[in-house]
C-alpha cells in the first residue's frame, strides 16, 4: 500500500513540475510553484529519515499502533539477556501473527515513566534475587496488563510472598491453563502443524501395532537404562526407589546408568551418541513433581533412539505420542524391570516404540512464541479491555500447602510465623 501510495505521489509530482513547467509565465503560476515545492520539501524530509531507520516501512505502518512490552528487570544483567529481542525486530523477523510491538528492558523509553508501557511482564526468577520484592513498581495504570512468567516449575518454587496476590492480569508459563501457554517441547505432524500439547490431543490409531521386524531397531544396543543428570542434588536421586528399580532390573540382567553428577562420567562421543548407540531406555525426570511440566528431558530419548520412560506430573498423554514411552508412575518397580526385560528380549514389540516417527516430529518448543501470543493479546481489543486479575496467585501457581513450603518445617517461632503474613517479607 505505501509503495503504491508513493509511486502516486511521484507522479502526481512529474505532473505539476511539468505543468509548472508549460506555463510558469502565465497568470496560475505562483500558485502553482507553491504547491510544488511544498510537495518536494516533503518528500525530501522522508527519505531524510529512510536513511536513519532500517525498519523504517515497518514503523510508518504501525507507529501509531505500536503495543509496548517492559520486561521487568531488577539488575542490569538481566537487562542483559534480553537484549537479543530489544526492539521490534523479532517480532518481524519470527513471522508472529501480529508484528506491532515493542520489547524492551528500558523502564524510561516512554517519557520516563513506566505506567506508559501497555504490559510488564515479571519474570519470576526476579522473585528469588536478593530484594526482588522491594523493586516492584509502585505505581500502575489501570489499563496496563502485568503478566507473570513462569517457566521453573511449581512444586520447587512456589511463591510465598503475598505481595503476588491480585497482583497480575495475566499469566504467561508451561501451565495449560496460562493466558500464554509456552511450553518446552512441541509435536509436529509432518505437515508441519503442532499436534501436542494439547489437552484433547487424538494420536494416530496405529501407533501400538506391532512390526513384523526381528530386528533392533538400532542393533548396537546393548544396556537398559540411562539417566544423564544435569540438575545435581541428592534429593533427586534418593526419590522414587531408585535403588528398588536398580535391584528389580538386577534380575534381569539388566543396570540403570547413571551419568553426571558424580556418578558415570559420559564416554568420549558424548552423552547423546551413548544413549543413541547403547541404551535401550532413558529415564527422562526432571526433578519435579508440577502438574504439566514436561521439559526437553524427555528429547535426550526422542533425539536418539532411546525409549523416554517418563516421571512426573503431567497427563502424558497430552504431551507425547501413544506407545512412544513408558510412564514410570504406572508401574512398580518389580513389574517395570520385567516389562522392560519382554520388550528388549521382543523386538518387534521395541520397535514398535517408534511408529511414532512415521507421522510426527519431537522437538523443543519455539522460545519466541510465547512473545508473539503476548502481542496477539495485546491486538485482541477484547481480551485486552477485559479486566482481569488473579486474585489468589499463590494457590493458582502452587496448589499443595503453601504453609508447609513457605514455613521452615516445624515452625514454632511467633516471629517467623508473623514473617509469613507480612507482605513486605520476602521468603
Ligand atoms: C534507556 O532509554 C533512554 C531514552 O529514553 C536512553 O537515554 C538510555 O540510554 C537507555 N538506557 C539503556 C540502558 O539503554
Ligand atoms: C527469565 O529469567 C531467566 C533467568 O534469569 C532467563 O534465563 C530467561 O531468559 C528469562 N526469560 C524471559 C522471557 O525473560
Ligand atoms: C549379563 O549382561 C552382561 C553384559 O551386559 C553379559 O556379559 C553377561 O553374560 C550377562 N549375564 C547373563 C547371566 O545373562
Ligand atoms: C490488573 O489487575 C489489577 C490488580 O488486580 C487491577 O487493579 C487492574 O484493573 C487490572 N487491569 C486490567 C487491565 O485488567
Ligand atoms: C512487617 O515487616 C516490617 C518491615 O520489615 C516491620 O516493620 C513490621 O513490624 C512487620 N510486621 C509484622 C507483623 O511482622
Amino acid at each position: 500500500m505505501y509503495l503504491v501510495s508513493r509511486t502516486e505521489t511521484f507522479a502526481k509530482l512529474f505532473f505539476i513540475v511539468s505543468f509548472t513547467g508549460l506555463f510558469m509565465y502565465v497568470a496560475l503560476a505562483f500558485y502553482s510553484f507553491h504547491t510544488a515545492y511544498t510537495t518536494v520539501s516533503q518528500i525530501g524530509k522522508f527519505q531524510e529519515n529512510s536513511k536513519i531507520k532500517n525498519y523504517d516501512a515497518v514503523v510508518e505502518r504501525f507507529e501509531k499502533d505500536l503495543k509496548y512490552i517492559l520486561v521487568w528487570s531488577s539488575n542490569s544483567e538481566q537487562a542483559e539477556t534480553l537484549l537479543q529481542y530489544e526492539g521490534q525486530e523479532a517480532f518481524i523477523e519470527r513471522d508472529c501473527p501480529e508484528i506491532n510491538c515493542y520489547i524492551t528492558t528500558n523502564k524510561t523509553i516512554l517519557n520516563d515513566d513506566y505506567v506508559n508501557f501497555d504490559a510488564i511482564v515479571f519474570n519470576m526468577s526476579i522473585f528469588w534475587q536478593p530484594g526482588g520484592f522491594s523493586k516492584l513498581p509502585e505505581r500502575r495504570a489501570k489499563r496496563q496488563k502485568y503478566v507473570f512468567y513462569g517457566m521453573l516449575p511449581s512444586d520447587s518454587h512456589p511463591i510465598c510472598n503475598l505481595r503476588v496476590e491480585n497482583f497480575f492480569n495475566w499469566t504467561w508459563t508451561y501451565k495449560f491453563y496460562s493466558d500464554i501457554y509456552s511450553p518446552f517441547i512441541e509435536v509436529k505432524n509432518l505437515v508441519g502443524n503442532v499436534v501436542a500439547p494439547n489437552r484433547n490431543v487424538i494420536w494416530k490409531n496405529d501407533l501400538r501395532t506391532s512390526t513384523k521386524s526381528d530386528a533392533v531397531r538400532v542393533s548396537t544396543k546393548t544396556k537398559a537404562v540411562a539417566w544423564v543428570m544435569d540438575k545435581c542434588g541428592p534429593k533427586i536421586y534418593t526419590m522414587f526407589g531408585l535403588t528398588k528399580l536398580r535391584k528389580a532390573l538386577k534380575q534381569f540382567n539388566l543396570t540403570l546408568d547413571v551419568y553426571g553428577c558424580g556418578n558415570l562420567n559420559c564416554p568420549e562421543g558424548g552423552c547423546a551418541e551413548a544413549i543413541q548407540k547403547e541404551y535401550y531406555f532413558y529415564f527422562a525426570y526432571d526433578g519435579s513433581m508440577a502438574e504439566d511440566y514436561v521439559t526437553t528431558e524427555v528429547l535426550k530419548a526422542y533425539l536418539n533412539d532411546a525409549v523416554p520412560i517418563v516421571v512426573g506430573g503431567a497427563d502424558f498423554t497430552r504431551f507425547l505420542p501413544e506407545n512412544s514411552y513408558i510412564n514410570y508412575h504406572f508401574y512398580t518397580e518389580d513389574k517395570l524391570a520385567a516389562y522392560l526385560h519382554y520388550t528388549i528380549t521382543n523386538p518387534a514389540v521395541y520397535n514398535a516404540f517408534f511408529n511414532w516417527k512415521k507421522y510426527y516430529t519431537v522437538n523443543k518448543a519455539d522460545e519466541f512464541k510465547g512473545y508473539c501470543d503476548l502481542c496477539k493479546l495485546l491486538n485482541d481489543k477484547k481480551k485486552f479491555n477485559t479486566f482481569s486479575t488473579y486474585e489468589n496467585f499463590r494457590s493458582w501457581w502452587y496448589y499443595g500447602s503453601l504453609k508447609d513450603k513457605c514455613l521452615p518445617k516445624g515452625t514454632t517461632k511467633l516471629s517467623e510465623i508473623t514473617a509469613y503474613l507480612n507482605e513486605t517479607v520476602r521468603f
